[in-house]
């Protein structure tokens, strides 16, 4: 079991931000990757249509062997996570945004995060944020439109930079020092939003603490790979292949299949 795939899924290719940080901490293991771009946005469905979405790429990568998978999705992890521990007997990772470090951090006692509608209006984002974030004036923004123009490939378009500004303003009014990237697909904006906001402006994303959690939670179960064999890595996408391939900058081979 211990040479099974890490399974890893998500609306589309934002969650490769995820499996990068997963294979830098974990080279030695195999890995399958489901974009499921045909279905992107989730960011704007129903919980119920959200969920569907998720049992159903779960059971593909349960058909695949996987030894555990990770929801690189905030969306579908707020919407559909505990359903997913509760139906199946392999460990799920979920992806929180990172409020506690940057509440725990600011000195301008604010802070932004920008995610999706799903993600903000769901029941696991209010708890955290009133667990971490008590105090803290946390100025939340649906990154409505975001997630289509990373989808197409329009990761530097002037129609991208027009919602960041927007988006970043109410923000930069409150004066925040941290911006909390809610959503798997935003990291590939960090250069874009670097630029746009002022230095003392602290950019933090999940993609490390979730790498670290995916290996404790192997070592804890003994799935760990001790295999010495090159890791197989097949990154699949029912979208365009050619935007999957941009992002990933070409490392790893990737091939269109159909759910
Ligand atoms: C989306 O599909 O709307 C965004 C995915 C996410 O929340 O990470």
């Amino acid at each position: 079991m211990s040479n099974a795939p890490i399974g890893i899924f998500d609306s589309g290719i934002g969650g490769t931000s995820i499996f990068k940080e997963i294979h830098t901490l974990l080279p030695n293991e195999n890995f399958i990757y489901l974009a499921d771009s045909k279905n992107a946005p989730y960011g704007n469905k129903t919980e119920d249509e959200i969920l569907q979405l998720s049992i159903k790429n779960t059971e593909i990568l349960l058909k695949k062997n996987c030894k555990i998978i990770v929801v690189a999705c905030n969306t579908a992890t707020t919407n559909a996570i505990s359903y997913l521990r509760a139906n199946y007997s392999i460990p799920f990772i979920g992806i929180e945004p990172a409020i506690k470090p940057a509440a725990l951090n600011t000195q301008t006692k604010a802070i932004g995060i920008l995610a999706t509608k799903g993600t903000l209006s769901s029941h696991l984002f209010h708890k955290t944020t009133d667990l971490y974030a008590n105090g803290i004036k946390v100025i939340e923004q649906v990154g409505e439109g975001i997630v289509p123009l990373i989808e197409s490939g329009m990761l530097d378009s002037d129609e991208m930079l027009d919602l960041l500004k927007t988006y970043l303003k109410p923000m930069l009014k409150h004066n925040i020092d941290y911006l909390v990237l809610g959503c798997t697909h935003y990291p590939y904006l960090i250069p874009t939003l670097s630029k746009m906001l002022p230095e003392h402006v602290k950019i933090i994303d999940s993609g490390l603490a979730v790498a670290k959690q995916t290996k404790a939670i192997l070592a804890n179960n003994n799935l760990l790979n001790s295999d010495a064999k090159p890791s197989s890595i097949q990154l699949y996408s029912n979208g365009n292949l050619e935007v999957l391939n941009t992002i990933i900058d070409h490392q790893f081979a990737t091939s269109y299949l159909d759910f």
